[in-house]
């Protein structure tokens, strides 16, 4: 038997969603749907940084995994045009899996130049700690998906999550160095919940 996997985020739903956004839901996002891609964003809140990279890349496929449906629909109400619902053309390159990224993970065969993870949920309480996404186990299935000299990039501004991500990465594969990045403004980031001055940043590569 399967072993059942433990959920690494809260909730799926919160307040209700506009009739637009719920609109694009229904009719936009089934089109989004990703099967091979060049860059992976792993829980991208409300996706301003999947936006980026968007602009920055407009030659690759940028997948964005959320199962949080108010942030998808905050992507899709920012990547599309009010009037006509339809993606801008500077968002052209972005897919959208709608839940939880291990699913989206068992259905491809891509292998990503670079796999994003910023402010996942820290999971500060002891007894939750097995809800930590970033373990040595997602780490190792993780570095399979990336291309020769593809890199994983994380950022979080718990630093006490950061510390256990440095200990998790021990027992795999994956070799980390830590950058001079400068602060990726994404909501999460904004909000700051951590209270501490700065985000770290972690590069993995093989
Ligand atoms: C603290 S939020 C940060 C959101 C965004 N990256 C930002 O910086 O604003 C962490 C996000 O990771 C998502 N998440 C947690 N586990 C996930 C999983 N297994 N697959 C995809 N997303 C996940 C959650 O739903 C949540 O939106």
């Amino acid at each position: 038997m399967e072993k059942q996997e433990i959920r690494t985020f809260g909730r799926r739903h919160g307040k209700k969603l506009s009739a637009r956004q719920q609109d694009l839901i229904n009719n936009l996002l089934p089109a989004l749907k990703p099967t091979t891609g060049d860059i992976l964003e792993i829980g991208f809140g409300a996706g301003e940084h999947v936006r980026e990279l968007a602009r920055a890349m407009p030659n690759k496929i940028i997948i964005g995994a959320e199962p949080f449906m108010n942030g998808v629909a905050s992507l899709l109400s920012a990547i599309t045009d009010p009037n006509t619902n339809r993606v801008m053309d500077e968002y052209s390159g972005i897919r959208i899996w709608a839940d939880d990224v291990r699913d989206f993970l068992r259905t491809t065969d891509s292998k990503f130049s670079q796999i994003w993870v910023l402010h996942p949920d820290p999971w500060p309480k002891a007894r939750h700690e097995k809800r930590r996404l970033l373990s040595a186990e997602f780490l190792n299935t993780l570095s399979k998906y990336l291309v020769p000299d593809g890199e994983i990039i994380i950022g979080t501004d718990h630093w006490e999550y950061f510390d256990w991500i440095l200990e998790q990465i021990k027992d795999t594969d994956l070799t980390a160095t830590i950058p001079d990045m400068e602060i990726i403004q994404t909501r999460y980031q904004h909000k700051n919940k951590a209270g501490t001055d700065a985000p770290k940043y972690l590069i993995l590569t093989h």
